[in-house]
């Protein structure tokens, strides 16, 4: 039996998508059977993502409305034979959905798939509720600015009082900014925020271009971000891996007169 994963933020274009689709890539590479559910009725992006924009006959609405078959919905992608996408609907609003609908469809896909990853909207409308009743982990993706933060507070409390256990995955993350002092280090924000952290991915230009190239952060060749997938991977399945601590560099004697120059 496979496990549901939800990715959300409060904030939007924060790295939801792109953290999925990487983590769906990745895992596929590695052998696990996954599928990638994008959640986000109306404004679809996965099917970019991951270049399978003319595979998609059907999506989970067409399901819900027995117009296809489960097999229908799912988009093999032809350079992953492990990695299925569906999609949730162009033209489907979140109240086509009801909880027993999603929670079948959910059921089904962790019989047949080791993953089951759903990329959420931004915020916490009724698609989202829904899935977060139902999956077993929630990711709450949010990057360094007050914005994000307060936003990734805020559903985080609001997951608490439903009985979910949130993580965080912080993403687009500038080492610079801590050391500058801009930014707490990723492990005393988590304890702040009383939200465990998953992971910590940084700004990458490699991982930008690639996606502008219509591939994912996974395929970017960013040796930094292609780590951290495998150990989100690893503490997904319980592992306890060392976070990201950043601390100044201890520069030499020469090193340090050099800096002193500079600045
Ligand atoms: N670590 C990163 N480094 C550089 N660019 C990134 C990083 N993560 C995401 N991006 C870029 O940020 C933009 C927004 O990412 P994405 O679409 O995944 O966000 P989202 O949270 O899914 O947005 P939405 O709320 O609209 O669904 C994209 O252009 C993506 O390439
Ligand atoms: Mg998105």
């Amino acid at each position: 039996m496979g496990k549901s994963y939800l990715f959300i933020s409060g904030k939007g274009g924060v790295g939801k998508s792109t953290l999925s689709a990487a983590l769906a890539v990745f895992a596929a590479q590695s052998g696990k059977r996954v599928v990638i559910i994008d959640g986000d009725m109306g404004l679809r992006s996965l099917d970019l993502m991951l270049g399978l924009q003319d595979l998609v006959l059907y999506d989970m609405a067409d399901l819900v409305k027995r117009r296809c078959s489960l097999d229908q919905t799912l988009i093999k992608h032809p350079d992953f034979p492990t990695l299925h996408l569906m999609v949730g609907g162009q033209q489907a609003r979140p109240k086509d959905f009801n909880k027993q609908d999603v929670q079948k469809i959910l059921r089904t896909l962790k019989k047949r798939f080791d993953l089951v990853l759903v990329d959420g909207p931004a915020g916490l409308g009724r698609g989202v509720r829904i899935f977060a009743e139902l999956v077993d982990e929630v990711f709450i993706v949010a990057t360094p600015d007050p914005i994000a933060i307060r936003s990734a507070e805020k559903m985080a409390s609001q997951l608490y009082a439903a009985g979910a256990r949130p993580q965080m995955l912080l993403n687009r993350m500038s080492p610079q900014f801590v050391l500058d002092g801009a930014f707490d280090q990723p492990q005393n924000l988590s304890f702040a925020l009383d939200i465990p952290l998953l992971g910590v991915f940084e700004e990458s230009k490699p991982l930008y271009e690639a996606a502008l190239q219509g591939k994912t952060a996974a395929q970017a060749g960013d040796e930094g971000i292609t780590a951290e997938l495998q150990n989100v991977l690893h503490r997904m399945e319980g592992e306890d891996l060392p976070l990201p601590e950043y601390k100044p560099e201890k520069l030499n004697v020469f090193q340090r007169i050099w800096k002193w120059l500079e600045d």
